[in-house]
């Protein structure tokens, strides 16, 4: 039987302002979900859009002088362009404008009308009009009669007014026992307790019109009325398959909806009165709800009048979308609020990214390519630390599908991320730039193994990082058409796969951050022009590459380390250093660095120092030392 079509929602967003982290984020969620059921043969239906109707609108469309209607249509651009910047790939974008939704919404309140599940009746109560909702007595402030928001902290005011109720008393019981029979309907289940809770207390029907709204839909057979904005908005959800209220069937393949997305602040929406809606209307449940937790920056929920916010759009001026895509996915859990900022961009850009993802393919591809190694086979008998490796894939792959089923999409990739490190790991215990000097063998297998590896991390990688993934793939020879195969080979322990190595432009190349940036400008504006360096300076500067081949503490000294380098045509030199507090000893032998010859000799605790090595550094964190990517001759000039 051919497989239900894989059905994923967003919420639909308030068109009175253009897309924030929070909606991306929401987005993204569904993005990646629904890229890695299509990578699995999946047929997919994602649905994202607009919330346009409602007081909160009006209101804002009335203080710029606009039409509700022109007002929320300038919007509808920002959003179809952020996604598409962000390489989101929806199938639809529903508005609750659109005349079918409009129809759809119309012809659902006529049945359930017709069914006694909506009646008439008279509402009185405490009404915010910023979150459209009514609130209950418990928000009473104590001891005056003032009702506040529960939500906004503002006065609600008393309404009385006729209005259509939506009984959902009657399927009370009915959805208690559906969350006895589904503990882990909403993801994560912890999220649940506070829907069990309130289906404690008993539910009273919910006023679903409006007298004194005019934006919205217009109340069936009572035109003075208009339809109560989340019961329409949830709605979307079927009215964008084309539901028939009639036959109870759909248009478009998809129903139950397999995940709804949403943030923590709607759950109630979707967890109490979208499923009584689906039970009046006699349709299924949808699989799971995917509740995630707010994005914080420093410590405080975002928002624009915090001034805090995050710009979607201006990240995209200084990152790849699929850097931002990384950096939100894997470092804001979906299970708690956490916090987001550029630093942490520019963080997981150095460390995840550029270093422990750029840097290993960089190397192997070029220390392959500068050893006539492009076409790489695999071997007959893989060494133990071969083996080691694919069993670690092996595990990780296994651990990642336990996450996937909970949509655990932060630890997916953090188990990733174990590997790509334990990949480092590998390569840098095999040594294949030590390994191609004794034994040609035992390079090719530590270049095949680690563009087994290298193929299997950029398979779980393609729904999160598309466009980078497809360029690793390129790397080793793959499109990402071809690679499912060799996935399928590598999952059974089958390392058996050919790769064409190709070189191609540094992944994740040095960024210039906001911090640089400015640094940049005070520099060019401090330095006069016959202050800066020339190339008889450089010239002047004899710095080569030296292999380190001793290295011992300076008895006198608690910081300085002693290292005789081998410069090649320069001779061994004694150069002192004070790394020794962040290098082990023995761990520096056979390294190679960069070493100024020419700087005068200098005489340190009874010892001559022939040079100086030059490190990367900052104040106050580790020295590193500067290496050529693969090795060269000692004594090799820089120039
Ligand atoms: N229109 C309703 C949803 C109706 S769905 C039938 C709505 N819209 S919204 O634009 O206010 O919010 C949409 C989504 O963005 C929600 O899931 C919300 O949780 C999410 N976010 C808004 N700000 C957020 C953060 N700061 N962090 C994470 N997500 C948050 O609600």
């Amino acid at each position: 039987m051919e497989q239900k079509t894989f059905y994923i929602s967003t919420p639909i967003y308030y068109a009175t302002a253009k897309p924030h982290i929070g909606s991306l984020y929401s987005t993204l969620l569904a993005d990646v979900i629904a890229r890695w059921k299509k990578q699995h043969q999946r047929s997919v239906y994602f649905l994202t859009g607009t919330d346009e109707h409602g007081n909160k609108v009006a209101t804002q469309a009335q203080a710029a002088g606009m039409q509700p209607k022109d007002f929320v249509d300038q919007h509808i651009p920002e959003y179809k362009k952020m996604w598409h910047s962000y390489r989101i790939e929806y199938s639809h974008f529903i508005r609750t404008t659109d005349k079918i939704h409009i129809q759809t919404v119309q012809a659902i309140v006529n049945k359930l009308l017709a069914q006694g599940d909506i009646y008439e009746g008279l509402y009185h109560g405490w009404y915010c009009t910023p979150c459209e909702t009514f609130v209950t007595q418990s928000h009473q402030e104590t001891g005056t009669e003032t009702i506040v928001c529960p939500s906004c902290n503002r006065t609600t005011e008393l309404l009385e007014e006729k209005s259509y109720f939506f009984a959902v008393s009657k399927y009370q019981t009915k959805l208690q026992e559906w969350y006895k029979d589904n503990p882990h309907w909403i993801i994560p289940h912890e999220r649940a307790h506070e829907i069990i809770s309130f289906l404690e207390q008993p539910l009273h029907d919910l006023s679903i019109s409006r007298a004194n709204v005019t934006w919205g839909i217009p109340f069936p057979l009572d035109p003075k009325q208009t339809l109560y904005v989340w019961i329409e908005a949830l709605c979307n959800y079927i009215t964008a398959l084309e539901y028939n209220q009639s036959t109870n069937t759909f248009a478009h393949n998809g129903w139950p909806a397999d995940i709804h997305v949403m943030g923590k602040d709607i759950i109630r929406f979707h967890g109490i009165y979208w499923p009584i809606l689906l039970m009046a209307l006699n349709l299924p449940l949808p699989q799971n709800l995917l509740v995630h937790g707010w994005i914080k920056v420093g410590g405080q929920k975002m928002s624009k009048s915090l001034g805090n916010a995050i710009d979607p759009e201006h990240l995209l001026n200084h990152y790849d979308p699929d850097i931002i895509r990384y950096a939100l996915i894997r470092y804001v859990p979906v299970n708690q609020d956490s916090e987001f900022s550029y630093e942490l961009i520019n963080r997981v850009y150095e460390s995840d990214l550029a270093n422990d993802l750029g840097n290993l393919l960089q190397r192997l591809i070029i220390l392959a390519h500068s050893n006539q190694y492009n076409q790489v086979n695999p071997t007959a008998a893989w060494s133990v630390d071969s083996i080691v490796l694919q069993q670690k894939a092996e595990a990780a792959a296994h651990q990642i599908e336990l996450l996937w089923n909970d949509y655990q999409l932060h630890l997916v990739y953090a188990t990733l991320w174990t590997y790509i490190k334990d990949i480092n790991s590998y390569f840098h215990a095999m040594a294949p730039w030590q390994q191609i000097k004794t034994n040609r063998k035992e390079f090719e297998e530590t270049i095949s193994a680690t563009c087994h590896a290298i193929a299997f991390i950029a398979w779980y990688l393609l729904p999160l990082m598309p466009h980078i993934s497809s360029q690793i793939l390129h790397a080793i020879g793959f499109s990402t058409e071809t690679i499912e195969a060799t996935i399928a080979l590598l999952r059974q322990g089958i390392w058996q796969s050919h790769f064409e190595l190709h070189q191609i432009p540094i992944l994740f190349p040095k960024q210039i951050t906001h911090k640089d940036k400015i640094m940049k400008q005070q520099d060019t504006t401090t330095v006069p022009d016959n202050q800066y360096a020339t190339l008889e300076n450089l010239a002047h500067c004899r710095i080569v590459v030296g292999t380190i081949i001793a290295c011992v503490p300076v008895l006198k000294s608690e910081k300085l380390f002693e290292l005789t380098v081998n410069c090649g045509t320069f001779g061994n030199r004694k150069i002192l250093t004070n790394i020794r507090q962040y290098y082990d000893a023995q761990a520096l032998i056979e390294q190679q660095a960069l070493f100024m010859l020419n700087l005068k000799p200098r005489s340190l605790m009874g010892t001559v120092s022939e040079g100086m090595i030059l490190c990367a550094s900052n104040e106050n964190s580790k020295p590193i030392l500067i290496q050529p990517i693969t090795n060269v001759p000692s004594g090799t000039l820089i120039q």
